[in-house]
């Protein structure tokens, strides 16, 4: 590895990874390990080892299926298999280190790496109490090495190209938000997701995705939540003790009154399912999966069709989302998904946690200490 001091901001243009890596850094190699190879690990495995000008040197997981499954992915390399996250962190041969593992376990695990002068890849969010994502952040800003959140929502070319459209001005002043995430309940196999106490609940394990892309459009976060939720169907399952809300609805003020209203609902019957991520401008509005705009008009006439603000290969988003992880451990460079916008997003889904747990409007000075 070379300079990793060196730290520069990259504009949008940096973001799809492969093709933009300097001639200089292609002769860079990585060295790469992950820490959790569960379902989501699996996931970004698969295409970390399809990175170019990386190389995994470890693998570390307690389950030793998860380790096994692993090694295969990475086989090319024959990485050591481990099952201390902290033998790892220790090996000069680790650069670059993915953690995908439950969230109670994020602080620690992110902390150890970045002192342990390593870059991360932390699964999102980053931790599960405000105490946590302030450690998180402070270890991160004194760190030698880079953290880039797992928000791979960015690295979809629609979505892009609709949240830039947006910063051009190309929907007027932004108005308000909308997002939805209802789909059926989470898997039966992963019992820490129902402990709200191992995954923050559901608004902080899984809404943060969508409250980083509003996030990232406002380019702040909110000031203030309300919100009422609880368990009205999946009451004791599919476990008695389940913490976890099956539906919640949540308003987000922004500064200026812009409000996002966000819903999540868990009881969805299949083909019911479906998320929404739209921003409402002055002059027109945008749908973000989709990448199109439409125009605020009179109501008379033909509606006019909307326009597409991305063409092409929509390619894969988390793949993205590793290339460009890998290019910012060798530029040093700041990511994207940087630990400032990793904090405004689980700080967010921690305030409307509260704002719903205490049945009141939370402020924003509640949860960022
Ligand atoms: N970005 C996304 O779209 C996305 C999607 C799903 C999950 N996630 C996130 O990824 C993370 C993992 O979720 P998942 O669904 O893969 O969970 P999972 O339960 O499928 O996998 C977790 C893995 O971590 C391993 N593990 C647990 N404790 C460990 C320890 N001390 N040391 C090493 N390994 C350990 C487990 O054995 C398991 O293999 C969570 O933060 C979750 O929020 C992100």
């Amino acid at each position: 590895m070379q300079d990793l001091t060196r730290r520069k901001i990259l504009g949008a243009a940096a973001l799809a990874a492969p093709a933009l890596l300097s001639a200089q850094n292609q002769q860079d190699e990585v060295n790469a390990a992950i820490i959790g190879v569960g379902g989501r690990g699996t996931t970004v495995l698969t295409r970390a080892v399809k990175s170019p000008k990386v190389r995994f040197t470890a693998i570390c997981d307690i389950d030793p299926e998860a380790r096994d499954r692993g090694a295969t992915l990475a086989k090319q390399w024959k990485p050591d298999l481990l099952a201390d996250y902290r033998k790892l962190l220790e090996r000069k041969d680790v650069d670059a280190v993915i953690i995908a593992t439950p969230v109670d376990l994020h602080k620690e695990m992110a902390i150890a790496a970045l002192e342990a002068g390593k870059s991360i890849y932390l699964e999102k969010p980053l931790g599960l109490t405000p105490l946590e994502v302030k450690q998180v952040v402070e270890a991160a800003r004194k760190a030698k090495g880079i953290l880039q959140t797992g928000f791979q929502l960015r690295y979809d070319p629609p979505r892009r190209a609709a949240i830039e459209h947006i910063h051009q001005g190309g929907i007027g002043p932004v108005a308000y938000m909308q997002g939805d995430r209802h789909t059926g309940d989470l898997p039966p196999e992963k019992p820490w997701l129902f402990d709200a106490s191992r995954s923050g609940n559901i608004i902080v394990e899984q809404a943060v995705h969508i409250f980083d892309l509003m996030n990232w459009a406002m380019k702040t976060h909110p000031i203030k939540a309300m919100g009422l939720g609880g368990i009205n169907v999946y009451q004791g399952r599919p476990f008695p003790n389940r913490s976890i809300w099956d539906h919640y609805a949540c308003i987000f003020e922004y500064p200026d009154n812009i409000r996002l209203s966000f819903t999540h609902l868990y009881i969805d019957p299949r083909g019911f399912s479906g998320i929404s991520e739209r921003i409402w401008g002055h002059t027109g509005a945008v749908d973000l999966p989709s990448g199109t705009k439409s125009v605020l008009t009179e109501r008379e006439g033909q509606a006019p069709k909307p326009e597409v603000l991305w063409e092409g290969d929509r390619g894969d988003m988390t793949q993205n989302a590793v290339d460009a992880f890998y290019q910012h451990v060798r530029e040093s460079s700041e990511p994207l998904n940087n630990v400032t916008y990793g904090m405004y997003a689980t700080l967010m889904a921690l305030m409307g946690k509260k704002a719903i747990e205490e049945e009141r409007i939370v402020t924003w000075d509640e949860v960022a200490l």
